[in-house]
């Protein structure tokens, strides 16, 4: 099958891959993906306007695509970044697990976390899909962040090459936009929910405006959160989870 091309726009500093995306995307082809990476950030940003670490070693990167603005379950569409990139990490012999909803977790230690940012527009939506990798984070940058982090290099005693790790990332994520694009969430769901932490398990999920504690029950065919409370079943759209 053919997936979509993507082309490489390649920085050594920026402040943020999600901003210059965003403010060059007028230029940028809307039948392929471009991908903007960068060595290092000097204003990385994460969810919920989080600041993002972005030292040199690691990955930085934002894809930019379109998208029919009726297509199927947009609201997913960090999760099957995630998921594209757990794909590769147990292609390199690597046991991730995903912390509901976009954050890639190592020896249960963040190493990857997606932010997705869609705008509207009368026919088509623009996708700004950012990834950030902790590749060769030394344990000391991990310690720097405010939640348990680890990095490639951390958990395996080695370096490893970003340019490798991204484009085996563009592959994974070149095949698994053609099948979402064609059949939506459906087709990831239970892959996604196998790689799931703390199922079964007491978590509290905030969902932006409110705490939520029950159990982590399981995902339902869109990718939302199936949250059991006292016997209830809650379903979270987004949110961050914490185990207890
Ligand atoms: C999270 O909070 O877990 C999401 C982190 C997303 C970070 C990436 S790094 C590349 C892109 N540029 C940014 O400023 N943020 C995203």
């Amino acid at each position: 099958m053919r997936y979509m091309e993507i082309v490489n726009i390649t920085l050594d500093s920026v402040g943020s891959t999600q901003a210059f995306a965003k403010e060059n995307a007028h230029t940028y082809a809307k039948d392929k993906i471009t991908c903007v990476s960068t060595k290092e950030q000097t204003k990385g940003v994460g969810r919920f306007h989080r600041p993002w670490l972005s030292p040199k070693g690691n990955i930085f990167a934002t894809f930019y695509f379109t998208l029919p603005k009726d297509s199927l379950h947009l609201t997913s569409l960090a999760q099957i970044m995630t998921l594209s990139f757990a794909e590769v990490l147990c292609n390199n012999n690597l046991a991730p697990k995903i912390k509901w909803p976009n954050d890639v977790l190592l020896n249960n230690h963040k190493c990857a976390g997606t932010l997705c940012e869609i705008t509207f527009n009368k026919d088509h939506v623009d996708v700004f899909l950012g990834i950030g990798i902790d590749v060769n984070m030394s344990k000391e940058e991990c310690a720097q962040i405010d939640k348990p982090a680890t990095s490639l290099k951390v958990e395996t005693g080695k370096d490893w090459s970003e340019e490798e790790i991204l484009k085996a990332l563009q592959e994974q994520f070149a095949k698994d936009l053609t099948l979402f694009k064609e059949k939506g969430f459906d087709p990831f769901h239970s892959k996604f929910e196998n790689l799931m932490a703390y199922i079964g398990e007491e978590i509290t999920c905030f969902d932006g405006e409110k705490e939520y504690s029950g159990i982590c029950h399981s995902l339902n065919s869109e990718g939302q959160l199936n949250l059991c409370i006292d016997g209830d079943m809650r379903t979270i759209f987004s949110g961050d989870i914490e185990n207890k």
